[in-house]
């Protein structure tokens, strides 16, 4: 089954709307298997975002990222990565339509509440980056058969 890393950035904690973020996704009917809450060292920050390294907005993200605790989760399900995305909306919550996390819950770019992987190779990745093996949780939920056919 798939699996995706989702990181509730510092405003959407700041804000109070954990809560809200992972309710969308758990009656999404995606399956929690990961779950801390942590401030963000600088160098995983940096290894996270490394691919937008030199990006005029590279230097603000990282500060953004880092000043103050993330909540950072894996959600599992079939094509849990894809269906995330669609969930959180587009990287503008400007531009999101209304219904996604960002078009419902934020206003700006550079406060855009969350963070999802955007592929496979960035989701396994991600994953490794930010947990360890011991730290993902594999359960069973006995009402799968009536949300993935
Ligand atoms: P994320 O990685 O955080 O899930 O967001 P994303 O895939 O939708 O967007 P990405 O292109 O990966 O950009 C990472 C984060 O950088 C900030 N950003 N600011 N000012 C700008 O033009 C700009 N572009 C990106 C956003 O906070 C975005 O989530
Ligand atoms: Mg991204």
């Amino acid at each position: 089954m798939e699996r995706t890393l989702v990181i509730i950035k510092p405003d959407g904690v700041q804000r109070g709307l954990v809560g809200e973020i992972i309710s969308r996704l758990e009656r999404r009917g995606l399956k929690l298997v990961g779950l801390k809450f942590m401030q963000t060292p600088l160098p995983l920050a940096e290894q996270h975002y490394a691919v937008h390294k030199g990006k005029g907005f590279y230097d603000g993200l990282i500060t953004f990222i880092t000043a103050s605790p993330v909540v950072v989760m894996a959600w599992e399900g079939k094509g849990a990565i894809e269906i995330v995305r669609a969930t959180v909306g587009p990287t503008n919550p400007a531009k999101a339509a209304p219904g996604t996390i960002r078009a419902d819950l934020g206003v700006d770019i550079g406060r855009n509440l969350i963070h999802a992987s955007d592929g496979p190779e960035t989701a396994t990745n991600e994953l490794t980056l930010w947990f360890k093996p011991a730290e993902l949780v594999d359960w069973s939920r006995n009402l799968e058969p009536w949300i993935t056919e």
